[in-house]
C-alpha cells in the first residue's frame, strides 16, 4: 500500500477545543464554518517522541511561535496567552497518552457569517494529536525517496504569505503532492515564481555540495521550518558551512546529498530527483551525520544542548 493512505484516524482520543477537552467523535465544526469555505485557518505541525528521558515534545516554543505570527498576519487575535496554548497542547499530549505524537494545533474563523471579510467571524482554537510514524514509508529515512520538480509553481510573492501557516497555502500542497503520487514519485520539489528552487509539499529542501549545506532562502516562497533552523543549527554545531540563499533548478541535479526536512518527514533523503540520481543515488555522509544529531537529541540521549524538548510528564493520577 502506497504511504498515502496509511494515515487513516483511529477515532479515539481527546481533542482540545476552545478550552474545553472533548472526545474525538465531539469535536466538529458547522459546515458553515468560514475556514471550510474560504481557508482562512492558520496551523502547526509539532511531534512529541519518546525517548530513554520520557516523553517530550520538539521545540514546542517555536511552533507556538509560529503559530502566533501566521495569526498576526491574517488578523487573528488568539484569545489565549501563549503559555495558556502551550499547556494545552502538553495537557492534551498526556491525556491522551501517546508516548509519541503529532500534534496539530489549529486557529480558525468559525460560524457567524459567510460574507468574505473572515473579521466577524470568531477565532476558535483546536488541538488534535494522534499517532503519526515516518511519513515517507519506514525505508525513506534510511534508503531515501524519489522526488520530481512539479509543474505546479509555488505561491508568489504577495499572494498567499508563504511564511505564515495558512490552511489555504495547502491548496497548493494539494497539487504538488498529488501530481508527484500520480506520477510516482514520493513528493514533488516546487519551483518559486521566478524558477528558483522552494520546497516540498509539505517540507523543506536541502542540498549539499562539496561539504557546503544550502537550502533556499525565505525570498523563495518557503515556510521558515523549525525543522529547516535545526538542521541550520546542527550543520553549524558539527563545522559545516552553511548557505541561505536562492538556488537555481540544476542545482538539484549537480549536488552530492539533497534531503527533505520538516516535522512530518524529519530528515529525509532524496535518492533520485526527475529520474536522475542524486550523488551515488543513495544517503550522503552529510545528511547521515545530520540524522543522527537530530535523532541521537530527540530519540536516545545526547545532550539537549539548544533546549528543545519539553517534558510532558505523567497523567496526574493515572
Ligand atoms: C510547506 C511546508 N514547508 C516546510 C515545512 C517544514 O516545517 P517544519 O520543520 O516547521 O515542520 C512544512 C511543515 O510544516 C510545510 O508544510
Amino acid at each position: 500500500m502506497s504511504h498515502n493512505f496509511r494515515m487513516a484516524f483511529t477515532g479515539n482520543g481527546t481533542i482540545w477545543m476552545n478550552g474545553k477537552l472533548v472526545d474525538w467523535k465531539d469535536a466538529t465544526i458547522h459546515v458553515a464554518s468560514h475556514v471550510i469555505h474560504y481557508g482562512t485557518g492558520v496551523f502547526e505541525g509539532i511531534r512529541a517522541y519518546d525517548s530513554k528521558r520520557g516523553t517530550h515534545i520538539f521545540r514546542l516554543d517555536a511552533h507556538t511561535r509560529r503559530l502566533y505570527d501566521s495569526c498576526r498576519v491574517y488578523r487573528m487575535e488568539i484569545p489565549y496567552s501563549f503559555e495558556a496554548i502551550n499547556d494545552a497542547i502538553v495537557e492534551t499530549v498526556r491525556r491522551n497518552g501517546f508516548k509519541a505524537c503529532y500534534i496539530r494545533p489549529l486557529v480558525y474563523r468559525g460560524y457567524s457569517q459567510l460574507g468574505v471579510n473572515p473579521l466577524p467571524c470568531p477565532v476558535d482554537v483546536a488541538i488534535i494529536v494522534w499517532e503519526w510514524s515516518v511519513y515517507l514509508g519506514s525505508d525513506a529515512l534510511e534508503n531515501g525517496v524519489d522526488a520530481g520538480v512539479s509543474s505546479w509553481t509555488r505561491m508568489a510573492p504577495n499572494t498567499f504569505p508563504a511564511m505564515a501557516k495558512a490552511t489555504a497555502n495547502y491548496a497548493n500542497s494539494g497539487l504538488i503532492k498529488m501530481q508527484a503520487t500520480v506520477d510516482g514519485y514520493a513528493e514533488g520539489i516546487a519551483l518559486d515564481e521566478s524558477g528558483m528552487l522552494s520546497e516540498g509539499s509539505g517540507q523543506n529542501l536541502f542540498l549539499v555540495r562539496d561539504n557546503i549545506v544550502y537550502t533556499p532562502s525565505v525570498g523563495s516562497s518557503v515556510l521558515q521550518g523549525i525543522t529547516r533552523d535545526t538542521v541550520l543549527t546542527l550543520a553549524r554545531d558539527l563545522g559545516l558551512e552553511v548557505r541561505e540563499q536562492v538556488l537555481p533548478r540544476e542545482f538539484l541535479y549537480m549536488a552530492d546529498e539533497i534531503f527533505f526536512c520538516g516535522t512530518a518527514v524529519e530528515i529525509t533523503p532524496i535518492k533520485s530527483v526527475d529520474k536522475i540520481p542524486v550523488g551515488k543515488g543513495r544517503r550522503g555522509p552529510v545528511t547521515a551525520a545530520l540524522q543522527e544529531r537530530f535523532f541521537g537529541i530527540i530519540k536516545t540521549d545526547l545532550p539537549d544542548a539548544h533546549n528543545w524538548l519539553t517534558p510532558v510528564g505523567a497523567v496526574v493520577g493515572a
